[in-house]
């Protein structure tokens, strides 16, 4: 079967979901820290219980300190769930705030600092590109009932859309659960979009003989046909961050520092997780670090905030990035600017709303379902 119908669209794989981007006024570009500081401070104070801060672990050091919790995405989404305050302001990027407006109460508001804040690998999957894979691979497959995951790094519409097909959400955490959930359910999983999460839990379900990738881009790619032959179908989307790690910095570390243990996200390449010594989200990240005995070395595959966040955080623990100055911040994330957020809080505190992120309704009542199937996990 020829594949044209997905490479032939015009996808708008723009950086940015919102198209309401509001830019930072000239007096807020320049703050001096400490001044900042004192009136994101001040602007707390006066706002009180009405405003919830949260961060994700890979936020600047200007924004993790003014967390009042800092975590991993799903941590970030049940904390946001648990806020009374009306207003989340939520230090990560847009799929993050997304959940949480999805998951929070219609009387609350989510507000990301910036806008920019866009996670490539959520827009790596489309859904209008989503909805025309489906069609073909469905269509190749008339007689198997294909369940749709996507990871949480993934935008509402595709969200709901795995609940309208019987799908669901998964975190790097639980990825092999949503696995077998979708394989008891159905006799295919089609996994969105990191293709690496993917194919990690399909070799720790030791179904690496049915792995097949779906490229929307390469026309050349596999096609329908030839993928519904496998029953682990993985979308070709990718996280630069975590591509970059390779085995032989592994490999370097350890001859560098032969008492070296090194932790790894799963979103890096399978070679890198296999020679790895624990493989978890941001969270077990921090834990691994929190429960390393004083004196102890670990290396770190991640984005380079966490690495340092940790490094200030556990003095007595020796604590290394795991390629050196190769790791990367994450573009995303570091969109957050804490000029953005003394600007979005004093705004606030004059009774205006700044870049707020309302999902539509339609959506989130969809998304919401596959988020509730995550959690029947
Ligand atoms: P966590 O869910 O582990 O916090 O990861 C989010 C993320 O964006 C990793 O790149
Ligand atoms: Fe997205 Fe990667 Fe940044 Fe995580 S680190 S938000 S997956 S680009």
């Amino acid at each position: 079967m020829a594949k044209m119908q997905t490479t032939d669209l015009e996808t708008d794989l723009s950086l940015f979901k919102y198209d309401n981007l509001e830019q930072l006024p000239s007096e807020y570009r320049e703050l001096e820290e400490s001044e900042r500081t004192e009136r994101i401070e001040a602007a707390l104070e006066i706002l009180g219980d009405d405003v919830v801060v949260l961060g994700h672990n890979y936020q600047r050091r200007e924004i993790v300190e003014h967390a009042d919790f800092v975590g991993d995405s799903y941590q970030l989404s049940k904390r946001a769930a648990e806020a009374d305050a009306e207003y989340v302001i939520f230090g990560g990027v847009t799929f993050m705030a997304e959940s949480a407006d999805i998951i929070t109460d219609d009387d609350q508001t989510v507000i990301l600092p910036s806008m920019e804040a866009s996670c490539p690998m959520a827009g790596m999957a489309e859904a209008l590109q989503v909805d025309s894979a489906w069609a073909e691979i469905t269509a190749a497959a008339p007689d198997a009932d294909i369940v749709p995951i996507t990871y949480m790094n993934s935008y509402a519409d595709l969200k709901a859309f795995c609940a309208s097909q019987g799908g669901l959400v998964c975190t790097s955490s639980n990825a092999h659960r949503a696995f077998e959930w979708g394989l008891e359910r159905g006799d295919k999983v089609l996994f969105l979009p990191d293709k690496h999460l993917g194919e990690n839990t399909a070799y720790r379900l030791g179904m690496e003989a049915e792995i097949a990738e779906w490229d929307p881009w390469d026309p050349e790619g596999k096609d329908a046909t030839e993928v519904a032959e496998k029953d682990v179908i993985l979308w070709d989307g990718y996280c630069q961050v975590h591509e970059r790690f390779r085995e032989d910095h592994i490999e370097q570390i350890r001859e560098d520092h032969p008492d070296a243990n090194v932790v790894v996200h799963p979103e890096c390449r399978r070679e890198v997780v296999e020679a790895a010594d624990v493989v978890g989200s941001t969270a077990t990240i921090c834990e691994t670090v929190e429960n390393a005995e004083r004196g102890e070395t670990w290396a770190i595959g991640t984005e380079i905030h966490l690495t340092e966040h940790l490094q200030r955080w556990h003095p007595e623990v020796t604590v290394l990035p795991l390629c050196g100055d190769a790791c990367m911040d994450c573009n995303a994330m570091r969109q957050i600017d804490p000029n953005y957020l003394t600007w979005v809080l004093e705004e606030l505190v004059a009774g205006r709303e700044r870049n707020v992120i309302e999902v539509a309704p339609e959506e989130k009542e969809l998304a919401n379902v596959a988020l509730d199937r995550m959690l029947e996990v």
